[in-house]
C-alpha cells in the first residue's frame, strides 16, 4: 500500500460520534491523515461537541445529523456511532452522495446489510467501507501477504482470539444491550480475519458455546464474558474463534493460521514493547492495556486507505458483501450460543 501524493483535491470530512473510538477517528483525521480534513463534526452530546471545538478546532459542529449532511461542500462522513444506527446512517449519507466510512460491524441484523447493499449499488460512484481495522495492520498485512506467496502452503485453519483486559467498571455490560453480544461485537473481527486469511470463503455451519466467569450481570442480555466457536466454511476450511472480557494482563488479540507446509502466528505475546523484567518472579514483559494501543497504527492506515482510494478513484479490497457476511456469521454464532445447537446456515 502506497499513498504519495496526488493532485487530487483534499478530502473534506465530516465525523459523526466522538465517543470512545470517534475522537481517536477525529483526531487522525484532523491531524495526521495526508488528504483529508475535518470540517464538521455531529453528536447530540454538547459537551462531544466541545470537545471538537476546543480541541480540534473541528469549524463546523452538528446537533443533528441530516444538517451535517447538508454541509456545503461535505465529501465523506466517518460513522463512529452505535451499531443499530449504522445502516440507516450509511444509506442516508449514500443518498446524500458522500463517501461512507463505518465502524464495524456493519449491522446486527442482516436484511439491513443487504438494504446498504442494495443503495451502494445505486451508488457506484462512492465508496463505502466497514472498519475492520486489523487487515490494515503490519503483522497481519505480512501474515497475509506471506500466505499469498506460498510461505505456508495451503492455508486450511485459523485460530483467532479477541481477548479484553478485565475491566472491573464493566461498560461493556452497559455496552451489551446494543452491542449484539460478544461473537458480533468481538469475534466479527477474528470471522473477518479468517476469511480473508482463508481466500473468503462463506460459512456453512457453526457452532458457538460460552460461559460468564466474571461478570455475571451479563445473563440479563444472554451474553457471556468468554465466548468460543467452530466455524466451517465451504471451501472445506475451518476456524475456531475465542472472545474474552476477562484478561487479567492486557488486550490479548492473536491469530494463527495452520497451512499444509507450515503456521503463522500473529501477535503471541501481546507485549508492551521490547522491554524484558528479569528479577525474582522470572523474566516478564508489561502488555497492552487495549485494542486501541494494539492496533493505534492501523487505525490509521485504514483511514489513509480509504481516503486514498476515493481520492485515486481506486476499488477497495474490503467489501460491503465481505462485511454482511460477517454479520452473517455473527448472528449464527449468537444462535447456536442461545440454542446450544449447532447453526447451518
Ligand atoms: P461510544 O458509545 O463511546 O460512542 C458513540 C458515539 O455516537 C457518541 O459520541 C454518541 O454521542 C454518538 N451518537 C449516539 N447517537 C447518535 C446519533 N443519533 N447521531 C450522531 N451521533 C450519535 O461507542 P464506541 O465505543 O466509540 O463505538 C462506536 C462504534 O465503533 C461501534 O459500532 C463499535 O462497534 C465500533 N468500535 C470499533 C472498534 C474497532 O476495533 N474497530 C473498537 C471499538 C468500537
Amino acid at each position: 500500500m502506497s499513498y504519495s501524493s496526488t493532485h487530487a483535491p483534499t478530502l473534506r470530512v465530516g465525523i459523526v460520534g466522538l465517543g470512545r473510538l470517534g475522537r481517536r477517528h477525529a483526531e487522525n483525521l484532523m491531524t495526521r491523515v495526508a488528504g483529508a480534513t475535518l470540517v464538521a463534526a455531529c453528536s447530540p452530546l454538547p459537551a462531544e461537541l466541545e470537545w471538537a471545538r476546543d480541541t480540534l478546532q473541528v469549524p463546523h459542529l452538528y446537533a443533528d445529523y441530516e444538517a451535517l449532511l447538508a454541509h456545503d461542500g461535505l465529501d465523506a462522513v466517518f460513522l463512529v456511532t452505535p451499531t443499530s444506527l449504522h445502516p440507516q446512517q450509511i444509506i442516508q449519507a449514500l443518498q446524500a452522495g458522500k463517501h461512507v466510512f463505518c465502524e464495524k460491524p456493519l449491522s446486527l441484523d442482516l436484511e439491513d446489510c443487504r438494504r446498504v447493499s442494495a443503495e451502494a449499488a445505486r451508488h457506484p460512484q462512492l465508496k463505502v467501507m466497514i472498519g475492520f481495522v486489523r487487515r490494515f495492520d503490519a503483522s497481519y498485512r505480512d501474515a497475509y501477504n506471506k500466505i499469498q506467496q506460498g510461505a505456508i502452503g495451503s492455508p486450511f485453519m485459523v485460530y483467532s482470539q479477541t481477548c479484553d483486559q478485565y475491566d472491573p467498571d464493566g461498560f461493556f455490560v452497559k455496552f451489551a444491550a446494543t452491542s449484539g453480544g460478544i461473537f458480533l461485537d468481538c469475534s466479527v473481527h477474528d470471522i473477518d480475519l479468517a476469511r480473508w486469511l482463508l481466500g473468503n470463503p462463506q460459512a456453512v455451519r457453526v457452532y458457538a458455546s460460552g460461559t460468564t466467569a466474571i461478570h455475571q450481570d451479563l445473563q440479563q442480555f444472554r451474553d457471556v464474558d468468554n465466548g468460543v466457536a467452530i466455524c466451517e466454511f465451504d471451501n472445506g476450511r475451518i476456524a475456531t474463534f475465542y472472545a474474552s472480557r476477562t484478561m487479567p494482563h492486557g488486550h490479548d488479540t492473536m491469530t494463527e493460521i495452520t497451512g499444509t507446509a507450515g503456521r503463522l502466528t500473529v501477535g503471541s505475546n501481546p507485549r508492551r514493547n521490547r522491554v524484558e523484567i528479569a528479577d525474582a518472579h522470572g523474566v516478564r514483559n508489561e502488555c497492552l492495556p487495549s485494542f486501541f494501543e494494539r492496533f493505534e497504527d492501523a487505525f490509521l492506515t485504514e483511514v489513509s486507505v480509504f481516503v486514498d482510494a476515493i481520492r485515486r478513484e481506486q476499488k477497495l479490497e474490503l467489501t460491503l458483501d465481505d462485511a454482511t457476511e460477517a454479520t452473517r456469521i455473527g448472528i449464527a454464532l449468537r444462535e447456536s450460543l442461545l440454542s446450544k445447537q449447532p447453526v447451518l446456515l
